[in-house]
């Protein structure tokens, strides 16, 4: 019998501090917006942990769902069902002052550093204003504090009172990151936090957020577009697609080893340095528009695009099984559609991957089988 995913058992109320154990853990989480009669499903069954001390990349097509998951994580919107636990607590049973430092210490770092900070307040009231609310500190500790945290973000403290139009964008997302770790939180969303910003100053946000990460023992959930941005960042990654997540595994891993096909086309649309192995490449398009969520394909919701669907595809939901080390997949045919970032997958293979599987039993090829209970 195949085994489920660990994402789907109920975490251990005995939580302990200490890398490698899930920091925060959705369980069948969803999150539905009325649309006149209809229903979207931004998120649509999701379980996944994000462990201590890591960063979990989270990537997927636009609409797919990631901010939506990224705010139900951070209690900015409500999740419609599931379960979130941080530190092992479930957080619907939190009230009080648990709730309240459950909040202190889960922030959000926004795209667009701009809309987030309001013009009218000085810098300083902006990072300061955290505090404010949560009555840790006033007056002249209140500016020290924020002093502090803007020469720890690379900002001149001596700018505290001018105003958010006076800063680059690069200052103006630090000055959201300062506001963000003012309340000294450890678990932090960034949902696509330089992609917004010059490529020249990507690098330096980049850069900033790994040093705060050894500094402040931050555990991340970095959202972005794209696989490119994450490979470097991220110690684990996420694939979402039409509110589900389809793949998770090991950075590395999934680069050279994507299970699912979903995984294999996004990571052959990113263009290789090598100009020689790019030459050579024939990436996957991925045919058609994403679906709605409002209307989701049925079963495997990638079955209207994949190059590889069968039948069972769009009648049977395939599971997030896990394949070893922890690298999980919901394909019936996982890693069939083989091909890492350097390799092609031609059209002739496609072809000749289908006409092989339609003989062939669902589930995994070698390599790719579920690891058994
Ligand atoms: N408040 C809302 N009301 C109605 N629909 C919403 C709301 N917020 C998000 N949605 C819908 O939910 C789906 C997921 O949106 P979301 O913003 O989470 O996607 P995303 O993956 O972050 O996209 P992007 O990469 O463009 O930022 C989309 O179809 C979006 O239109
Ligand atoms: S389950 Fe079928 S349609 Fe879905 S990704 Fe796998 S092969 Fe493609
Ligand atoms: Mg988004």
């Amino acid at each position: 019998m195949q085994q489920q995913s660990e994402a789907a058992a109920a975490p251990s109320s005995a939580w302990a501090a200490g890398k490698g154990s899930a920091l925060m853990s959705l369980r069948d989480v969803y999150k539905q917006f009325p649309s006149g009669r209809q229903t979207v499903r931004a998120v649509d069954g999701v379980s996944l942990d994000v462990l201590q001390g890591e960063t979990l990349g989270l990537v997927g097509e636009s609409g797919c769902g990631k901010s939506t998951l990224g705010r139900v994580v951070t209690q900015l919107q409500p999740a419609t069902a599931g379960s979130i636990f941080f530190e092992g607590k479930d957080l619907a049973a939190l009230h009080g002052e648990d709730l309240r430092q459950m909040r202190r210490r889960v922030q959000m770092i926004f795209q667009d550093p701009y809309g987030s900070l309001n013009p009218r307040m000085t810098v300083g009231n902006i990072i300061g204003e955290p505090l404010r609310n949560f009555g840790l500190a006033h007056g002249k500790e209140r500016d020290r504090q924020v002093q502090e945290i803007m020469r720890v973000c690379g900002l001149n403290p001596n700018f505290n009172n001018r105003y958010p139009h006076e800063f680059s964008g690069g200052q103006r997302q630090r000055i959201g990151i300062a506001r963000s770790l003012i309340l000294r939180p450890n678990f932090i969303v960034a949902d696509e936090p330089i992609s917004a910003l010059d490529v020249s100053i990507q690098a330096q946000i980049i850069n900033l957020l790994e040093q705060l990460q050894d500094d402040f023992n931050l555990t991340y959930l970095f959202i972005a577009h794209d696989l490119s941005v994450v490979r470097h960042l991220s110690d684990r990654v996420a694939v979402m697609y039409l509110g589900v997540i389809v793949e998770v595994a090991n950075s590395l891993e999934l680069y050279d080893n994507p299970l699912h096909p979903y995984t294999t086309a996004l990571l052959q649309s990113i263009p290789v340095p090598d100009p020689v192995i790019e030459k050579d490449r024939t990436p996957i398009i991925l045919s058609g528009e994403i679906p709605s969520p409002i209307n989701p394909p049925s079963a495997c919701r990638f079955h209207t695009r994949c190059p590889i669907a069968q039948p069972i595809c769009s009648e049977v939901r395939p599971e997030l099984l896990d394949y070893g080390n922890g690298h999980l997949a919901a394909c019936h045919f996982a890693g069939k559609l083989q091909g890492s970032l350097a390799e092609k997958v031609a059209e002739e293979s496609v072809a000749e991957i289908r006409a092989a599987i339609v003989a062939d039993e669902p589930g995994g090829v070698d390599g790719a089988t579920p690891v058994t209970a």
